[in-house]
């Protein structure tokens, strides 16, 4: 079997390494992958990005499966691309895809599903936005509705804050990401206090295998202090969430946001990553929707498991076993959505997760998350072992050496019997790279330790 994964971060370096795991795999192609996917056995990279010329390469090269990583992509519609070549690809739709690249959709779809989520109004009037703020006071949030690459949303604790916030979102300046022709908009929402989680899905229509749920640390600086991130580090399992919390997810937003979608004709494919917030009573909310998985908390997650994740993502694509009498679906009459609904081979999957803490640090370039400065040699790179993997994200190879390309460099994973122990190994490694100008958390894992 030949895979291509799209992308070129830490999460899919973790996706290339666990599928090139399966024994039916000749290659894993990563487009564009980095400096650790190009060195990896049974890994090759395609220096390819653009939807179209990664659907012809797909079809020349006779890709059996494509596995999607970032949400760019998903928003431009490569799902929709490949499947009407007849590509075999895990990802949601285009118009799937808005529940994360639309913040507007995905707040206004949740209210009308009733899924929990915090009180919120859309504005695109400036005017409108700073005296809604000024009759709510703070804390607040502001959030650009588009994709901003984790840096759309500003957590208010003056007001000076979230005025200054809604000018940059809705000015040019914010180069965020939108539908063509949409005009910028900012979703204002109440400040909920709490936990975060992170809840992944692999779904296909109304079937979803959840995943091992995980915790990331999305603030620069230790304490959770500093600007928001993409994400300095995580750890899997996530103990915050309990059995208990899990099953209500499932219950409360997973399955009426898949019957949801379904029933505006957007059957959900792929994976689903629902950030929680869990409060101090244990009251549930969803901070937002992607419609891929996390970046870092792949890196870890990948390190548990222990099933064959190819076999996995095949399932995950593979048309839904439509019962025998109604093989001839057209013919009855039957409609996309409810072919959807008849069984899928996700059903039948159960996946089997090492019990073991799996703990990611992230090894961030200079001035990152603003200035970031590229071009710094990397050193000391330690392979991997049963228990440690270091993941590349913004890595070039170069001569004989690798340098750096972008924000967050690697992401350094390893496995213990707990947190504590998961976190000790990781940083004994951290230790040993080295890079011009490097900046990590010390502290990943803390709310689990204490
Ligand atoms: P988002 O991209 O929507 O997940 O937001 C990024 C981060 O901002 C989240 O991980 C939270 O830490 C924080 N955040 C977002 N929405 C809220 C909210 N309503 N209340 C408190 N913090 C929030
Ligand atoms: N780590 C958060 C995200 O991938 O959006």
């Amino acid at each position: 079997m030949k895979v291509l994964v799209i992308g070129s971060g830490g999460r899919e370096h973790a996706l290339a390494w666990k599928i090139a795991q399966s024994p039916k795999l000749q290659c894993v192609y990563v487009a564009p992958g980095n400096g650790g996917t190009a060195l990896d056995p049974k890994m090759q990279n395609v220096a390819l990005s653009e939807v179209q010329d990664l659907k012809h390469w797909a079809l020349e090269h006779a890709i059996d499966l494509t596995v999607v990583g970032p949400e760019g992509p998903l928003a431009q519609g490569v799902v929709d691309v490949f499947r009407d070549a007849g590509l075999r690809i895990v990802g949601p739709t285009q118009a799937a895809a808005q529940l994360e690249s639309s913040k507007a959709f995905s707040k206004a779809f949740m209210k009308r599903h009733k899924i929990p989520t915090a009180a919120f109004e859309t504005f695109s009037d400036a005017a409108l936005a700073h005296a809604h703020v000024e009759s709510l006071g703070v804390p607040i949030v502001v959030k650009a509705d588009g994709l901003a690459a984790g840096k759309g949303v500003v957590v208010a604790h003056s007001l000076a804050q979230a005025h200054a916030a809604i000018d940059h979102m809705l000015s040019p300046d914010a180069h965020v990401v939108m539908a063509p022709g949409a005009e910028a908009r900012v979703v204002i929402e109440a400040f909920l206090e709490g936990e975060e989680a992170s809840f992944m899905v692999l779904c296909h229509g109304l079937s979803a295998l959840p995943l091992a749920t995980s915790q990331d640390h999305k603030r620069l600086l230790d304490g959770d202090l500093g600007p928001n991130t993409g994400g300095m580090g995580a750890y899997s399992p996530a103990g915050v969430v309990t059995p208990a919390v899990h099953a209500r997810v499932m219950r409360e937003i997973i399955a009426p946001t898949l019957k949801g979608m379904m029933d505006e004709g957007m059957p959900f494919t792929g994976f689903l990553y629902a950030g929680l917030m869990i409060g101090p009573q244990g009251e549930l909310h969803t901070l937002e929707f992607n419609t891929r998985l996390g970046d870092p908390e792949t890196q870890p997650m990948m390190m548990r498991l222990k099933s064959d994740w190819f076999e996995v993502l095949w399932a995950a694509s593979a048309a839904p076993n439509v019962p025998h009498t109604l093989e001839h679906f057209p013919s009855l009459g039957m409609g996309h959505s409810e072919v959807m609904q008849s069984a899928h081979p996700l059903d039948d999957i159960e996946l089997v997760w090492d019990r073991r803490v799996s703990l990611g640090v992230v090894m961030a370039a200079h001035g990152y998350p603003q200035q970031v400065r590229v071009g710094d040699v990397v050193a000391n790179l330690p392979l991997g072992s049963d228990t440690t993997q270091v993941f590349h994200a913004a890595t070039r190879r170069e001569a004989e050496h690798w340098v750096t390309t972008g924000g967050r460099v690697l992401c350094v994973c390893a496995l213990g019997e707990n947190v504590a122990k998961a976190s000790q190994l990781a940083y004994e490694l951290v230790k040993t790279i080295q890079f011009e100008g490097e900046q990590h958390r010390t502290d990943i894992g803390w709310r689990a330790k204490h």
